[in-house]
């Protein structure tokens, strides 16, 4: 069987929309193209029971309640909702935050943006595999804690979090606590309850939906969680996230949150297979390759590795078939070793020499073969040059 190039391994960037996600949002466009809060006429409350019925579906794919979910313009956002809302809300209780080194830049750069407000962040260390101790969680809380944010699942090496026990550290001190599940939800089961979760982030285009469409999960039963506006206007999302619903969008996101619940455990099975393989095929073939995060608590569809004596960036122009990213925020001209690769205590060298494969539901066994052939020939090439130089 024949593949066609290039082939996509970039899915934790962002996935295609699929099939199915298209045809349930097309209708939204043309036909029901009414605004959500008309509801006085038939095409807003068309409008408005499509908007239900995809709420109710995200919500279920964490086990939570139609009315805890807030649409937003992505898991941006909704981090940054998370970390502002909460803190303003919360100003009288204490101003003292918790994230960690390795959390993607929507929460990272809003801790700055807090410390700049007055607030104090601490940013906990992670092991070498790129967990944190939730010991270490335990630890950092003090009187003025009002947030936890810790993400289920890094982006660049797949390192699940410690959820269940930073959940109930968190719950035991009564600090509210945030996770950034953009990479996690959806492709590995969470369930807010057992979690002990507040507030969650979530994205769409991880999950096979469109872009520029998420979610906020924040806590509404057993105890009311109370988050202050970023954007103003009219009132949507219960005031805490004003604009006119993107209809379509919407309808999109919960068709892939429906698809992703039932058809997650699959996935998982079938994607964890082509990264073992591509793994254990390449440490075959070439030498010097160390997986980055952690071995078994990972994302099934992420591979991050470190090839010893290669570039990534002197690489990936080699490697124009495979649509793959170096795992770190890096240009030709300006290599940047990852954050999250020096978290892990790793210096430039094996810090700049690591790609990020990630796999999805249109990869085949095809491309996988491909993939690692094409690897490894081009490692090896990589490698003699460095050799020889
Ligand atoms: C962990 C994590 N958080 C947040 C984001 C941002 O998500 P969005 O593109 O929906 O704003 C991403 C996407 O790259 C991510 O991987």
């Amino acid at each position: 069987m024949s593949v066609t190039l290039p082939i996509y391994l970039d899915y934790n960037a962002t996935t295609p929309v699929d099939e199915r996600v298209l045809n349930a949002m097309l209708p939204y466009f043309r036909e029901h193209f009414g605004n959500a809060a008309s509801t006085g006429h038939r095409f807003g409350g068309i409008a408005q029971h499509a908007v239900s019925k995809a709420r109710s579906q995200i919500a279920r794919l964490i086990n939570a309640r139609s009315e805890e979910i807030i649409f937003t313009s992505g898991a941006t956002e909704s981090d940054n909702i998370s970390l502002f809302g909460v803190t303003e809300r919360y100003a009288t209780k204490g101003d003292h935050v918790i994230t960690c080194v390795t959390e993607h830049k929507a929460i990272l750069d809003s801790a700055k943006q807090l410390e700049r407000l007055g607030k104090q962040v601490t940013y906990l260390p992670v092991d070498q595999y790129g967990r944190v101790d939730p010991e270490a969680v335990r630890r950092a809380i003090t009187p003025r804690t009002v947030l936890i944010s810790i993400m289920a699942a890094n982006n660049e090496i797949g390192t699940l979090a410690a959820l269940k026990e930073i959940g109930t550290i968190a719950r035991e001190h009564d600090v509210l606590f945030h996770t950034d599940a953009a990479q996690f939800a959806g492709h590995l089961p969470l369930d807010v309850e057992a979690l002990n979760l507040d507030l969650v982030s979530i994205s769409a285009h991880k999950i096979y939906g469109p872009k520029g469409i998420g979610a906020l999960y924040v806590r509404r039963t057993d105890r009311w969680v109370d988050v202050a506006p970023v954007i103003y206007g009219g009132g949507h999302e219960q005031g805490i996230r004003s604009g006119t619903l993107n209809v379509p969008a919407i309808v999109g996101f919960g068709v892939a949150a429906e698809l992703c619940r039932v058809e997650q455990e699959e996935q998982a099975t079938r994607l964890r297979k082509y990264t073992n393989r591509i793994l254990h095929q390449l440490q075959n073939a070439v030498e010097g390759v160390e997986l980055n995060g952690h071995p078994t608590e990972r994302l099934p569809h992420n591979l991050n590795v470190s090839i010893k004596g290669i570039k990534n960036n002197h690489l990936l122009p080699a490697l124009e078939d495979l649509a793959i990213s170096a795992g770190s925020a890096c240009n030709t001209a300006n290599p940047n070793p990852s954050h999250v690769l020096r978290a892990l205590g790793f210096g430039d060298e094996r810090a700049l020499s690591s790609l990020r494969i990630s796999v999805g539901r249109l990869t085949t066994e095809e491309e996988v073969t491909y993939a690692i052939e094409t690897l490894t020939k081009a490692i090896k090439a990589s490698q003699l040059v460095t050799c020889a130089a």
